[in-house]
């Protein structure tokens, strides 16, 4: 269990919070299948524990010393006995073909399953200490929050996973859905999922990778078709905020109506600049503030000047619910803690704090807010 209360109420529209990370409860084809082979080998050793403990309990019993025998004579000893030779031979070399079949099959089954053409393709990136998604086909980016659509009985939508490490090993493992699988550098690993029921899956990096490897966590967010397919294009256009168009809009909006407005797009630091008094016009003044500051060598929102690919993907950051991979909600006061200095919130994570001013801090969270 990743048990930090907040985030497990931390919302999903629509989708029911789903928040064990319990092997023995599968969601998922392949964790189905590791939960039975992970059974079959329990049983089999309960099994040989059984037997072995209990001729062990049977021979400490039957053979105990009797008080009336002052002999001290060693029982009877056996040597060469062919059937027990045979069966002790016979029967571990059952068992071990039989779990050496069952594991191969498993593997077979998650490695080299032919997925169908249709498979939402999903390009999983491990970095220090966060994910990036790719969604090659759909010209998404995204990260820390993977939206699958759910694979039910109306519908089968596997997931087929590619990972790629852009600096350390890392491992990716949601345990309601698969198996892990390590994200290794300068190398392609595959898997694929499917998610049985819509819900919140969580998992965690499982190999160890530096300093906030603990936070390093995982949201499966798993959606009916419909909703996924309405997430897919939201996330493919720019945000509402960062397109200077919309806002600029509504600037020029408030302006013919009569309130003063920005006369250019570039950040104007006279003091005679007229005070905004519209949302558009507030909105192109943090969005120009957060574009003059060092955070766009490391960000990316689509459609502005922020291109950097260092950090996570920000265009659609606000309709997260949480962030710095995971680990706390994304509220006002979280955010402003979080640019303010993520040292103090994740110490040793790669991000600096810039040093803002409290205006500063204002309009970059009003600006990152406005990121639908
Ligand atoms: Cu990434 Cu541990």
């Amino acid at each position: 269990m990743l048990a930090i209360p907040a985030l497990l109420q931390a919302q999903v529209p629509s989708v029911g919070i789903n928040d064990i990370t319990d092997i023995f409860k599968p969601l998922g084809t392949q964790a189905e299948l590791d939960k039975a082979a992970a059974l079959l080998v329990c049983y089999v050793c309960l099994g040989i524990f059984l037997v072995v403990g209990g001729l062990i309990a049977y021979a400490i019993f039957r053979y105990r010393r009797d008080p009336n025998d002052n002999t001290h004579q060693e029982p009877a000893q056996v040597y060469g006995s062919n059937q027990i030779e045979i069966a002790w031979t016979v029967i571990p070399i059952l068992i071990v073909f039989t779990l050496t079949g069952v594991t191969a099959r498993i593997i077979a089954a998650s490695q080299d399953a032919k997925l169908p053409k249709t498979a939402l393709k999903v390009t999983v990136i491990g970095h220090q200490w966060w994910w990036e998604y790719r969604y090659p086909d759909l010209g998404i980016v995204t990260a820390n929050e993977l939206h699958i659509p759910v694979s039910d009985r109306s519908e089968a939508n596997a997931v087929y996973i590619t990972e790629q490490s852009v600096d350390v090993a890392h491992s990716f493992w949601v345990p309601q859905l698969s198996g892990k699988t390590d994200v290794i550098p300068n190398r392609d690993n595959h898997l694929w999922i499917d998610a049985h029921q819509p819900g919140l899956y969580l998992g965690n990096c499982t190999e160890y990778c530096g300093t906030q490897h603990a936070n390093m966590l995982i949201r499966v967010i798993a959606q009916p078709k419909a909703e996924f397919d309405k997430w897919v294009e939201n996330e493919r256009r720019a945000a509402v905020g960062s397109g200077g168009e919309n806002a600029l809009e509504a600037a020029a909006q408030a302006g013919a109506s009569g309130a003063p407005m920005l006369q250019n797009a570039s950040l104007n630091t006279n003091a005679q600049q007229p005070q905004a008094n519209s949302a558009g016009t507030k909105l192109v003044q943090d969005k120009l503030v957060f574009e003059s500051l060092a955070c766009v060598n490391c960000h990316t929102v689509k459609g502005t000047p922020a291109i950097g690919k260092f950090g996570p993907d920000l265009t659609h950051l606000a309709s997260r619910s949480t962030i710095a991979a995971g680990m706390i909600p994304n509220t006002t006061a979280d955010l402003r803690a979080w640019v303010d200095d993520p040292q103090t919130v994740k110490p040793g994570c790669l991000m600096p704090s810039m040093k803002l001013t409290d205006k500063q801090l204002d309009q970059v969270v009003e600006y990152l807010q406005s990121l639908k």
